[in-house]
């Protein structure tokens, strides 16, 4: 997600928008730049000590808007980077969010004569702002806005009047500070704790006219909003974290949202249809292929292993799952009927990026589901899915691994109506996806029983993860988050494989944590928990809501809610996540870093 900065007041603007966007920065963003009336606009890729090389002294002006970049829309480029001007050149405006309905803004900007230089949806919102703008800028946004599908948090000023920012919130947050030499605005208010910790919160639908010593707030429909400032008690760290204690904590925690922004725009829920319009291109030739190889290192190799699980089941699709670090090696047998589809959060992955590009000096056609945009796998596919799971922080991917197995969900159907699936069946599937985010957040509003059995486990030096078919790789996802995090041995067996050899390892101080939701495996589960449980090894259970059987075999029993098969590995993965969490908190230790591990693996 973006960050956005604005300042107006008595001092110079400049150095205090550029250290507003070094507040921002734990973000996560790959380009920035800031507007400054008399100046204009200054823009740089990557971090922000470039763009700071670019601040002179000349740039006077006590008043400016600041931005951070997370791509949405167009890789980064400086052209691509906010500020974005309208069509005079001298209104600016700083975005955070997705104008879902930018086509058709855009076509009908264009027929009116308007250019566009970038890719963004947001260089259309200011051209349309533009386009309206006829002295009082207030009353622009407002018309620009009631044009607008998606969600903006925007800052907005005029070159010709400097002493006046306008501030617009729908879905991305926006918040004012009320400070002594003047007054600020930002997406977050850990910008603002520096110079003041009186804040006001704009809602959505709601604007903000702002001056160095007044503001006035108003919704859409022009009417005046009295709303006084709160005083924030957070510090700087605790406010980027949104008061979770982590980073990790946060990002399990904004999973429903993630799974929101992963699916907007792309269910035709009518129709029972998808649209991911970054494999448009190649829709055709993946309808045609004898097989696919998904290719990715941990938890990205993990999401791909469900990936198969639902492209086999029901796209009819056959599928490989290939490790990075080891298929850049092999002897590719692969025929020009295979495509490879690689797997990463980064996109930056040094063995995943390899291996992409083995595939390509054999001229398959290559794929990513990639989570940072105009990342080198980003740009070296030949078509993609872009997660918008918004920047992942903590070093163990949560919400990256939940956003990976949506879009692997939203493929399958995409590629199975190419192939057959009825449209009953597609909008069954559709349906309980679009539905998804909230059941997700219902279940993340009580999770109190995994803090308590977390405690419990926490003292182990061993696990076993077990689970079946979609829930084989969410067995080994568990087991690596809880290596990850807690430092604690874990393995992962499909449960079937137990009795090959592994059930050796069991006894009373082997916990087992057994994957065991009603479907079609649930029996065949129960019977590897009744195996366990002969060897005294303890058994913790993850369970369908309302199962009064598992509390029979079990030690203890996290139960989930039940969806649609193709989407259950995504429930039954949080209870894992939060269980690795709370355990490696329990022990005392750095869960956002935890020892030896990088966030992006770019070496070999
Ligand atoms: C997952 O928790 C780990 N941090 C790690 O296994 C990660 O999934 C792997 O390095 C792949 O990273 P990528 O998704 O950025 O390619």
């Amino acid at each position: 997600m973006c960050g956005i900065f604005g300042y107006v007041g008595k001092k110079p603007a400049a150095p205090i928008l550029i250290e507003g966007l070094k507040t921002l920065e734990y973000r996560g963003y790959d380009s920035a730049g800031i507007f400054v009336p008399g100046f204009g606009v200054v823009k740089s890729v990557g971090p922000i000590a470039n763009l700071e090389k670019k601040i002179t002294s000349d740039i006077k002006g006590d008043s400016g808007i600041a931005h951070t970049r997370w791509a949405t829309h167009g890789p980064p480029t400086e052209l691509n980077a906010h500020p974005h001007l309208d069509m005079s050149g001298s209104v600016a405006l700083v975005h955070n969010g997705i104008i879902e309905n930018f086509r058709e803004l855009k076509e009908s900007l264009v027929v009116q004569g308007v250019t566009f230089k970038s890719d963004t949806d947001t260089e259309v919102l200011i051209k349309l702002i533009g386009s309206l703008y006829a002295g009082n800028l207030y009353e622009a946004v407002k018309n620009a806005l009631k044009r607008v599908r998606g969600t903006y948090g925007i800052l907005v000023q005029d070159e010709h009047r400097p002493d006046v920012i306008v501030a617009a919130r729908m879905g991305s947050p926006i918040v004012l500070g009320v400070g002594a030499d003047g007054n600020f605005v930002s997406s977050d208010p850990s910008a603002l704790l520096t110079h003041t910790k009186k804040v006001i919160y704009l809602n959505d639908g709601e604007c903000a006219v702002i001056k160095k010593d007044s503001y006035e707030i108003l919704n859409l429909a022009g009417k005046k909003l009295q709303k006084n400032p709160e005083t924030v008690e957070w510090d700087l760290e605790s406010v980027q974290k949104q008061g979770y204690e982590h980073f990790m904590l946060k990002e399990i925690f904004e999973a429903g949202e993630v799974i929101e922004s992963t699916i907007r725009g792309r269910l035709i829920l009518e129709k029972g249809k998808v649209r991911l319009g970054g494999m448009d291109a190649v829709l055709p030739k993946l309808a045609s292929l004898n097989r696919l190889v998904i290719v990715g290192c941990g938890s990205a190799y993990y999401a791909g292993q469900v990936g198969r699980c639902m492209l086999e089941e029901y796209a009819g699709l056959p599928v490989e799952v290939e490790l990075g670090s080891e298929y850049r090696y092999k002897r590719n047998l692969s025929d020009k009927k295979t495509a490879v589809l690689a797997v990463t959060q980064s996109g930056e992955t040094a063995d995943t990026l390899a291996s992409l590009r083995s595939a390509k000096k054999l001229d398959l056609l290559t794929l990513g589901i990639v989570n940072v945009v105009g990342s080198t796998i980003a740009r070296e596919t030949d078509a993609g899915v872009y997660n918008h799971a918004g920047p992942e922080v903590a070093v163990a991917s949560t919400k990256a691994f939940i956003s990976q197995l949506v879009v692997f969900a939203m493929l399958t159907v995409l590629i199975a109506r190419e192939k057959g699936m009825s449209q009953a069946e597609a909008k069954k599937i559709l349906d309980e996806l679009n539905a998804l985010p909230s059941v997700i957040k219902k279940y993340l509003s009580d999770t109190k029983d995994i803090k308590k059995i977390a405690k419990k486990y926490s003292g182990y030096k061993n696990a076993m993860y077990i689970g079946r078919k979609f829930h084989a790789p969410i067995a080994s996802e568990g087991s690596l988050k809880l290596k990850e995090v807690t430092y604690i041995h874990a393995e992962a067996f499909a449960g079937g494989e137990l009795k090959h050899g592994s059930i050796a390892l069991l006894d009373k101080d082997f916990p087992v944590i057994a994957i065991a939701p009603k479907d079609d495996v649930y029996e065949k589960m129960i019977s590897n928990i009744e195996e366990v449980k002969a060897r005294s090894a303890p058994i913790l259970a993850i369970a369908t809501e309302g199962d009064s059987h598992i509390t029979d075999v079990a030690d203890d029993v996290i139960f989930i809610p039940k969806v649609h098969p193709i989407l259950q590995p995504i429930v039954s993965t949080i209870p894992l996540q939060l269980l690795a969490y709370y355990v490696g908190v329990e022990k005392g230790l750095n869960v956002d870093r935890p020892r030896n591990l990088a966030k992006s693996v770019t070496v070999e």
